[in-house]
Order: C-alpha cells, then sequence, then structure tokens
C-alpha cells in the first residue's frame, strides 16, 4: 500500500466538511502523509491521526513519502481514463497538491508528534467517546480484496467506540477498477444492528476515481 498525501482540502471535500464538523477533536484514521491534521487547526478544531506507518519515525516516512509519490504518479498515468479531472483541474495541479501535502505533512509531523499515532485498525489506542469524528479515506472499501467482511466489521465497531458524534468513510468502492464492494449494504445492516446507530450513503462534492463519489456515515 502507498503512502499517500491527501491535502486538507481534498479531505473538506471527499467528506463534505464544515467548519462545524471539524470544532471539536476529529480523528483521520489510516492517515498516511496526509496533511488534514495539520491544516485541521486553522479553523480552532484539533485533530489526530493514526497510521501503522508512523512508527517508522519522520526521516523513513520522508523517504517513502518522496519513493511512493513517484510511483503513484506513475499509476495516475497508466489508469488515465479512470479519473476525472474536475476537481483538480489538470494533473499537474494534482501533482503540486499532492506534493504540497506530503511535505506539510512532514513538517507537522516533526513539529506535533503527539498528533500522530502509530497503530492499526481494528484497535485504536483511545479512549470511548474520545473524540468528536473520525474520518477514514481509502483505506476501508478501497482496499476490500485485502481486508474482508469481519476486518471491515471489526473496524468500524472500532471507529465508533472512539466517536462521540459521527464516523465518515471514502471511498465506497475498489482501488483501481472502482467496482462497488459487494459487502457494503449487509456491513451497513450489520453495524446498525449491534450498535443501534443509523448509517447513510451521502453523495459528496468531491470524484476523482470515477464513481467514487460517496462518503458513508455512522451517526452515533
Ligand atoms: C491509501 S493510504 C490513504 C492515506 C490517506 N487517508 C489518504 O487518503 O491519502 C491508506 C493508509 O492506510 C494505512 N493503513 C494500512 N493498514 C491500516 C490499518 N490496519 N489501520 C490503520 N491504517 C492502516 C496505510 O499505512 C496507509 O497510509
Amino acid at each position: 500500500m502507498l503512502l499517500t498525501s491527501r491535502s486538507h482540502a481534498e479531505y473538506r471535500a471527499m467528506f463534505d466538511l464544515t467548519d462545524d464538523d471539524l470544532a471539536g477533536v476529529t480523528l483521520d484514521c489510516g492517515g498516511g502523509a496526509s496533511s488534514f491534521v495539520a491544516g485541521a487547526g486553522a479553523g480552532g478544531g484539533r485533530a489526530l491521526a493514526l497510521d501503522p506507518a508512523y512508527a517508522a519515525g519522520a526521516d523513513a516516512l520522508a523517504r517513502r513519502l518522496s519513493r511512493d509519490l513517484d510511483r503513484s504518479r506513475a499509476i495516475g498515468i497508466a489508469g488515465g481514463d479512470r479519473y476525472l479531472w474536475d476537481w483538480y483541474g489538470s494533473p499537474g495541479r494534482h501533482r503540486e497538491l499532492r506534493r504540497a501535502a506530503g511535505a506539510e505533512f512532514l513538517v507537522d509531523l516533526r513539529r506535533h508528534p503527539g498528533r500522530y499515532l502509530a497503530g492499526s485498525l481494528p484497535r485504536l489506542p483511545l479512549a470511548d467517546a474520545g473524540v468528536d469524528l473520525v474520518l477514514s479515506s481509502h483505506l476501508l472499501f478501497t482496499w476490500a480484496d485485502r481486508f474482508d467482511y469481519a476486518w471491515h466489521r471489526a473496524a468500524i465497531l472500532e471507529m465508533c467506540r472512539v466517536s462521540r458524534g459521527e464516523v465518515r468513510l471514502f471511498p465506497l468502492v475498489h482501488q483501481g477498477d472502482g467496482a462497488p464492494v459487494d459487502f457494503l449494504d449487509r456491513l451497513r445492516a450489520d453495524v446498525e444492528a449491534a450498535l443501534g446507530v443509523t448509517s447513510a450513503c451521502v453523495r459528496v462534492p468531491f470524484e476523482f476515481q470515477r464513481g467514487a463519489d460517496r462518503m458513508l456515515t455512522f451517526v452515533l
């Protein structure tokens, strides 16, 4: 799995976030080298990110990020018609946002290491209802060929455990071909029944991978 670096602006669009949504403490689960946490303070809220990759430390992450940015650029070129460029404007702008987000992540990681937790779903090192909102992008569903139904179920239950308000997941399709995930409806119903919560698939103002224009939310 490549280390990717999406910007705060991409997160706002992928999860249709408002300033009110970000007023409390937000956890970015599987944050990778994204600058969501670095940018979150501007609106007055606080954010944390969690990723197993953070165990490697800032210097190793900087080396890996530079290598993985080159690799994801090559994949992007190879899979040209799988992507829509409306949001980014052009491949050049996309590259620049990714590069800038990665640089911002590294500065923030070195300045505020306590915001970045090394850990792996389905176990989070946080108290029950310890944060207000949990976000996870390009981990669940994206990697449904690698993580099975039981893992997804356990991961969502765990994110719901640590959130006081809501869990938002994006996108809802497989990486690569953007195929729908066949267990999505069953999983929603399963989690709703287990926790007595409601969920919804909500259209968002962002579509890069063709067909990936919805998030799944669990309201607690
Ligand atoms: C494709 S990246 C997405 C990163 C970022 N959220 C984004 O949208 O650019 C997926 C991230 O999930 C992390 N990851 C892999 N397994 C994980 C797990 N079990 N729990 C939490 N994060 C995990 C990877 O290290 C990687 O950084």
